[in-house]
């Protein structure tokens, strides 16, 4: 069975002391929590703080973001091992907010997956369509082309060190989160597609994420459908209250 994750994606918010006070409320918080992974990612320069405050909890480290090359002339970038040297086990790659704002492609996104999971990292590959595309009829098309194109070249094995994030990029930060059927519809749409690319087993074994308006109120009917196996939180995962509540959806 594939085990629940539940992400908080910390964006460009809260300063190194901010953060560390938000995981020191958090931990107890989720102390008792189990069979979910627990996921927090906050900003590069409070990623060493954080993970030292999170030391010994059920709490894992996130970076939002990562370069592809492991050093070098490349003012500004920060490397896979970079993070697992600063104490992140899981990096979040390809957002809309990067593909919107800092054009990032399908295949920069796939050389990113690549080169985290190859440090030793899990990579969170997120995918969405917007609203005009939807509104056109394209999700599934567009939601093919991200999945083909970021996980291009992948073995089956790197696979299983990869997670799929579905952020419909009308429902972040709207308020307006997806329905549970239009969001289970597009995970067994990304699942069959993984099935197509890599088999059965791959498809089974893999997470996808849903991400999008996530709240306390909306997360367990989510979480029921058949193929979410978990959340990417951006708003509620700002106060420690709010993300146990979804951490701890099953309570
Ligand atoms: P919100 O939960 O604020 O809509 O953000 C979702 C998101 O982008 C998480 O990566």
């Amino acid at each position: 069975m594939r085990t629940p994750l539940i992400a908080g994606n910390w964006k460009l918010f809260k300063t190194i002391g901010e953060a560390t006070a938000l995981v020191n409320d958090l931990k107890p918080l989720v102390a008792s929590t189990s069979g979910v992974e627990i996921v927090v990612a906050p900003v590069f320069t409070a990623l060493s703080r954080v993970s030292e405050a999170m030391a010994g909890s059920n709490i894992h480290l996130a970076a939002q973001n990562c370069y592809w090359e492991e050093e070098g002339a490349f003012t500004g970038e920060v490397a896979p091992k970079l993070l697992k040297d600063a104490g992140c086990s899981h990096v979040i790659i390809g957002h809309s907010e990067r593909r919107q704002y800092f054009g990032e492609t399908d295949g920069t996104v796939n050389k990113k997956a690549k080169a985290a999971i190859a440090a030793g990292l899990t990579a969170i590959v997120c995918v969405g369509e917007t609203l005009a595309e939807r509104e056109a009829d394209k999700t599934f098309a567009v939601i093919e082309t991200q999945v083909t194109g970021g996980l291009e070249g992948f073995s089956v094995e790197s696979l299983t060190h990869a997670v799929i994030a579905y952020e419909p990029v009308w429902a972040i930060g709207t308020g307006k989160t997806a329905s549970d059927a239009q969001a289970q519809e597009v995970h067994a749409v990304i699942r069959g597609l993984v099935a197509k690319l890599f088999g059965q087993a791959a498809a089974d074994g893999i997470r996808i994420l849903y991400g999008g308006s996530v709240k306390p109120d909306n997360v367990k009917g989510l979480m029921a459908q058949t193929d979410i196996d978990g959340a990417l939180v951006g708003g509620a995962s700002l106060k420690a209250d709010s993300f146990a509540a979804i951490v701890n959806f099953a309570a």
